[in-house]
């Protein structure tokens, strides 16, 4: 009796690894698979060949067609996808952030496929951080894409032996960066801060919100609890804006990339950006601690301002099946371990080797202690927080600041567009 319990489970055990096999290494899926995203540029575009190279080992009969939209965090690209969307043309699987930008949009107007059934077959509810399950869910408990990563938003980068040579030291706070580190740096004409296109400002004004407002009220702006129009909000803006007046003054002609090469030759002191900057750095061959260095965005020391890129399954994909493919391998502590040492970021599955500095450097490290130890905050830039309508209003905002100063009407805008857009309603 048992003897022939163990011939049935070992029988069904074969049936089933077989099955698995199938799903994860199919020589019989074959034809295209369109991959959208916004990763061409520096860093970001070897992160997504690293997978595509592993992935076509793996399927080598899938056609590949990588679409993606030059435009760093997906200016031009989310224009591009809203179309295809909107006029039924999906691509096959898309970046998307994790949170609002998901939910809000796409989740909301029922265009994505759920995805629980492969979370579940792969071992992934147990393998996700829970506060990132919860970003990639709807309230009734469906999954509905994967994450490839975590990244930082609150990263301050520099060269540690200019500062050395500057004679400046990386300052603590807002007030420190505005009133001691920005003068000193001037008066040897060397340029502060490096800034660059409209996106990468909005990308500053919330390490600045965060710096000055503390966790608490920098959450308020997005449940609703800080009001837009205190004084607390319009000192970030007053903030912000010396920001501002310590930087390049052709800010709105540059990329992040060019942003933050200006730190790396020496053009500038410092760069706040998210830690795709790092992914950059390595791919220029800088060695973290000597070629780059870097600390929290002023005044944020102990908190992690989180996003994370996920991919999904728009209902109506034309290759859902190589599609399905793509992710099982994309959510895998294998394609995570591949694809983050060289993005800057850290793995979203839990089970990759990120304790490894073999394959995950110095850099790395620090993010991964902190990731575990810091207050974790959401990017608004980066969809955790706050609709894509919200953002896009937002950028207009920054824009219009960047060029008037005007800190009320800034505040009272933002104010309206929080209104319009559903914050903390
Ligand atoms: C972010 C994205 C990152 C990186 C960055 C710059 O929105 O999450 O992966 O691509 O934009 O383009």
């Amino acid at each position: 009796m048992h003897k022939k319990l163990f011939v049935v489970l070992m029988a069904l055990s074969l049936v089933l690894s077989l099955g698995v096999a199938s799903v994860t290494t199919a020589q019989d899926l074959s034809g295209d698979l369109e991959i959208f995203s916004w990763w061409t540029g520096g860093g970001e575009a070897a992160g997504l060949d690293a997978l595509i190279a592993k992935f076509t080992e793996m399927y080598p009969n899938i056609n590949i067609i990588n679409s993606a939209v030059a435009g760093g965090s997906g200016v031009n690209a989310k224009a591009v996808l809203t179309t295809r969307m909107l006029g039924g043309d999906p691509p096959d699987t898309f970046q998307v952030h994790a949170g609002a930008e998901l939910n809000s949009l796409w989740v909301k107007a029922q265009r994505m496929e759920p995805l629980n059934d492969m979370f579940e077959a792969n071992g992934w509810m147990e393998q996700y951080p829970q506060g990132l399950l919860d970003l990639i869910s709807d309230e009734a408990g469906n999954i509905y894409s994967v994450p490839v990563n975590i990244h930082r938003s609150n990263v301050m980068y520099f060269v540690p032996a200019k500062l050395a040579e500057w004679g400046v030291t990386v300052p603590a706070t807002l007030d420190e960066f505005i009133n001691t580190t920005c003068p000193a740096l001037l008066a040897k004409d060397v340029t502060p801060l490096a800034i660059g296109e409209n996106w990468t400002q909005s990308h500053l004004w919330e390490s600045v919100a965060l710096g000055t407002l503390g966790v608490e009220g920098y959450n308020g702006l997005w449940d609703g609890t800080t009001n837009w129009t205190s004084p607390e909000s319009l000192a970030a803006w007053e903030n912000y804006g010396k920001l501002l007046d310590c930087a390049n003054s052709d800010m709105n002609a540059i990329t992040w990339q060019d942003a933050s090469k200006m730190v790396v030759d020496g053009a500038a002191a410092f760069n706040i950006m998210g830690d795709w900057a790092s992914g950059y750095f390595i791919e220029l061959g800088l060695v973290p601690n000597e070629g780059f260095g870097w600390a929290a965005a002023p005044g944020t020391d102990g908190v992690f301002m989180m996003l994370s890129d996920t991919f999904g399954l728009p209902k109506g994909a034309p290759h859902a099946d190589n599609a399905r493919a793509w992710l099982n391998f994309v959510g895998s502590a294998e394609a995570q371990d591949l694809f983050n040492p060289v993005k800057g970021s850290l793995p979203a599955n839990t089970t990759a080797d990120i304790t490894n500095p073999e394959k995950y450097n110095a850099y790395f490290q620090s993010a991964y202690e902190d990731w575990t130890s810091n207050t974790i905050v959401g990017s608004q830039r980066h969809g955790a927080v706050a609709p894509t309508a919200f953002d896009s209003g937002f950028l207009n905002i920054v824009g219009q600041f960047q060029a008037d100063r005007d800190v009320t009407t800034a505040a009272a805008n933002a104010a309206a567009l929080a209104i319009q857009t559903g914050i903390g309603g």
